[in-house]
């Protein structure tokens, strides 16, 4: 069965719980996603700089062509790297992304961080000290470019990822189109209480990533905390007769918030979407909330020193 539905400030369904595609190799992605569609995923979050979109939308057409599903019951979202936020580049990396997927249309699109990189063909742009090369553009003109994309029906709707709460709070006020979404880190030990009371004021839908630590990252420790081993969660699920997965997933889904967990293990897809039919208590949610801390799984360091870098202390750009 699919997965329920919420309605976007545009008026069109968003599924909650969407497959997470980044660092899911070709080879391995489009499986992932064909899996994902036969148990009941109707949302796939892709993404330009996770250079696997061809293998993602395989998995998608493969589905389509079947006759198991219609494009229209599906909910795909993309995002458009840094590397393209120039006005003239945006319609340019759109293009890519749905060449790649071979759909005509995406579901949503997200500007995948609000600061640029030099587009020079890569998409880690570096100098000859390894350094990140950026670009001096200002996201409120890159989103005012992806406004326009919505005219042409090339994405029915668009939002923002990873923007803290002075730079969404821009796009508010200088933009003519509210995003429908923004996805940025969520998980019990980084709860962005004021981050979801913003976007709750202001109608904005949030989705929920690494929620689950993203323990595949590439920079991750043996030293960092676990939140799929955190003993908190592992007495709950315990207690449930679920996973820790299915704990975490459920915790972000009671709170209104979007989740799209990533795995290219069959049995893992399945469990992680099978979080309808269970609720935690008052005292789970009590529990969980008092996991918080300030840790945070993405933190993106190597592009500190773009003017646009939203986790600085005190931001103010
Ligand atoms: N907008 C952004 O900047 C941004 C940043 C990060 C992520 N995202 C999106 O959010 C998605 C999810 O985040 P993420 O990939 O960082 O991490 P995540 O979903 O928190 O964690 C993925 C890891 O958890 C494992 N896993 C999945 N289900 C599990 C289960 N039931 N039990 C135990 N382990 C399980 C996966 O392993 P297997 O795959 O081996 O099963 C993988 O190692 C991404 O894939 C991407 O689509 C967006």
């Amino acid at each position: 069965m699919a997965a329920p539905t919420f309605k976007l400030n545009t008026g069109h369904e968003m599924p909650f719980v969407g497959l997470g595609t980044w660092k899911s190799k070709p080879g391995e992605v489009q499986a992932a996603v064909e899996c994902a569609i036969d148990v009941g995923y109707r949302h796939i979050d892709c993404a330009l700089c996770y250079e696997n979109e061809k293998e993602a939308g395989a998995g998608i057409n493969a589905k389509i062509n079947s006759g198991k599903v219609k494009r229209e019951d599906l909910f795909i979202v993309s995002k458009l790297w840094n590397t393209h936020h120039d006005p003239k580049d945006v319609r340019s990396g759109l293009m890519q992304s749905l060449g790649d997927l071979k759909l005509d249309y995406l579901d949503l699109y997200l500007m995948h961080w609000p600061m640029a990189f030099a587009n020079n063909g890569k998409i880690f742009p570096r100098d000859d000290k390894e350094q990140l090369i950026n670009a001096d553009v200002d996201y409120v003109e890159t989103y005012k470019a992806m406004e326009k994309l919505l005219d042409e029906g090339l994405v029915k709707n668009i939002g923002v990822s990873n923007f803290n709460e002075f730079q969404l709070g821009r796009i508010l006020k200088e933009c003519k189109v509210v995003p429908a979404n923004h996805q940025i880190e969520i998980q019990p030990y980084l709860l962005q209480e004021d981050m979801v009371q913003l976007c709750k004021k202001n109608e904005i839908s949030l989705t929920a990533y690494s929620p689950l630590g993203s323990r595949d990252r590439p920079w991750v420790t043996k030293e960092e905390p676990n939140i799929l081993e955190d003993p908190k969660i592992l007495k709950i699920a315990e207690r449930l007769g679920k996973s820790p997965a299915q704990v975490l997933i459920r915790f972000q889904v009671q709170r209104g918030i979007n989740v799209i967990p990533k795995s290219v293990t069959p049995s893992r897809i399945e469990s992680n979407i099978q979080v309808f039919d269970f609720e935690l208590s008052a005292d789970d949610e009590t529990v969980i909330r008092s996991m918080k801390t300030s840790y945070r799984a993405c933190t993106f360091l190597p592009a500190a020193s773009n003017k646009y870098f939203p986790f600085r202390e005190n931001y103010k750009e």
